[in-house]
């Protein structure tokens, strides 16, 4: 959904954001300055996030534009981001399947200014990225977060990710997958970018 004269701004560091009813709209990423993203992802994570497992999965990777969104209030100010991510899991050992490289998606990050949250632009943004996925071939969804939140509203789950690795340290509850058919995920593999 492409909002022409729709040009997101930033909220300036410090300023009060009061709560209220609010009318948000959902843009491509692509529609917003980089620096603001970046700045966005700075105010919802610590400042060392790019030394984080999460990047190295998709390290080299550029985000998939239809997946990938903005959020806005109703003055144009940037208050949430997704991005999405072309990853594989490659199979390990010696069999048929050694090697073989299996796409997914890596969701995330997801973040929302700390002073909005709980206002429902997370799961906005969440929406927004799975409905974006093609029902007719969609890939597993990998992602790095709280169960408790992903689980709980999207259905995202660690019951097939026990022998899955990753690039870097990670606690193994928080590793999360989200597919229609858990019967076809490979029970072992490395996640990382995808390079085919
Ligand atoms: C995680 C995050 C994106 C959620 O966005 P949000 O806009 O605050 O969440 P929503 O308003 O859509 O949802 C609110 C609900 O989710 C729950 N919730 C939010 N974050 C949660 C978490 N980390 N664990 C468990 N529940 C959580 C709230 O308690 C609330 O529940 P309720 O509806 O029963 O009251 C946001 O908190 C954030 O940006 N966090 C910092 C960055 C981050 O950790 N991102 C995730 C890893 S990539």
């Amino acid at each position: 959904m492409r909002l022409a004269g729709r040009r997101p701004r930033r909220y300036p560091h410090g300023h009060l954001i009061r709560k209220r009813s609010i009318l948000a709209t959902i843009i491509p990423i692509a529609d917003v300055d980089p620096a603001l993203v970046e700045e966005l992802l700075d105010a919802a994570f610590e400042p060392a996030r790019r030394g984080r497992t999460a990047y190295k999965v998709r390290e080299g990777m550029e985000c998939l534009a239809a997946l990938s969104f903005a959020v806005l209030d109703e003055d144009q100010m940037l208050v949430g981001t997704i991005q999405c991510w072309p990853i594989a899991l490659t199979a390990p050992g010696n069999g048929h399947s050694a090697g073989r490289a299996y796409p997914m998606i890596m969701v995330g990050p997801v973040a929302v200014l700390p002073a909005l949250h709980g206002e429902g632009y997370g799961k906005a943004l969440m929406t927004a990225s799975l409905t974006a996925i093609d029902p007719r071939a969609p890939l597993p969804q990998v992602l790095i977060g709280d169960p408790e939140y992903y689980e709980r509203f999207f259905g995202f789950s660690a019951a097939h990710t026990g022998g899955w690795q990753l690039p870097g340290p990670f606690e193994p509850h928080r590793l999360l997958c989200r597919t229609a058919v858990p019967e076809l995920l490979p029970p072992e593999g490395m996640l990382g970018p995808w390079r085919k």
